[in-house]
């Protein structure tokens, strides 16, 4: 009897926490942005320091829009000042010679795409916005140390030009990215906030991979 019962008992799985879901739906996608060819001819040491401006520089316009948002209401692991990129990405753009970066290097057709969806979502819900600050944030404190120290490797961009790869009281970014996977667990998102966020993530990998594809169309390779 007791087994039949057992037998008879739906199986129902859990559905994943938000952070595996948020991995889950764009681990495609990670993976075919680590070989995008800008990226890993950066990495390389194929390029020149100057592709690396260009890039951050893009990067620039895609935080100012990321960190538009007034957070100071939001959970959990978003609204952290700790994690705010832009300005230290200024103050390596004026180290690396870019005191004006909005001159010198405007949007480029992807960045400006990315950064109004970015407006969008920094005035929207916690949703949308969470997966974009996801996509950047652990990306930076994930293959962005890898990133920075390539930079280093094959360019000789020195410390002072490096700032966006260093976060201030976030010593250990192996144990932050463990809590901030629990905060996202922790937060309260019905089926249908868990979907939207997983879209968007997709449309943040998305947007990255198109803003490489554009700069890759204007690398300086010989
Ligand atoms: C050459 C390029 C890249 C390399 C080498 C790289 C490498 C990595 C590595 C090793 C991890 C795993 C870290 C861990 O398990 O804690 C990771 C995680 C991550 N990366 Fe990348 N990555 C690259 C590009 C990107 C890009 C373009 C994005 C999106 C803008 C991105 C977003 C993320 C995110 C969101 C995670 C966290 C995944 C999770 O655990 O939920 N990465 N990356």
């Amino acid at each position: 009897m007791t087994t039949a019962n057992a037998i008879a008992m739906p199986v129902v799985d859990a559905p994943p926490a938000l952070s595996e879901l948020l991995r889950a739906s764009t681990s495609d996608q990670h993976r075919r942005a680590e070989t995008r060819t800008f990226i890993s001819a950066l990495m390389g040491g194929e390029l020149a320091l100057e592709d690396y401006v260009r890039y951050l520089a893009q990067l620039a316009h895609v935080y100012e829009a990321l960190e538009s948002r007034d957070a100071s209401d939001d959970p959990a692991p978003l609204g952290d000042p700790r994690l705010a990129r832009l300005a230290a990405i200024e103050s390596d753009l004026a180290a690396l010679g870019v005191a004006d970066w909005r001159e010198r290097h405007p949007a480029l057709p992807s960045t400006a795409a990315y950064a109004a969806r970015l407006r969008e979502v920094a005035a929207g819900g916690v949703p949308e916005y969470l997966a974009h600050h996801y996509t950047r944030y652990l990306g930076d404190l994930s293959g962005g140390q890898a990133i920075g120290a390539m930079i280093a490797r094959h360019y000789g961009a020195t410390p002072e030009q490096l700032s966006f790869y260093r976060f201030d009281g976030i010593e250990k970014p192996v144990v932050y990215k463990r809590a901030y996977r629990e905060a996202l667990d922790a937060l309260e998102l019905d089926e249908a906030e868990r979907g939207i966020a997983a879209a968007e993530a997709q449309a943040a990998f998305d947007h990255n991979a198109a803003m490489f594809d554009e700069l890759d169309a204007r690398a300086d390779v010989a």
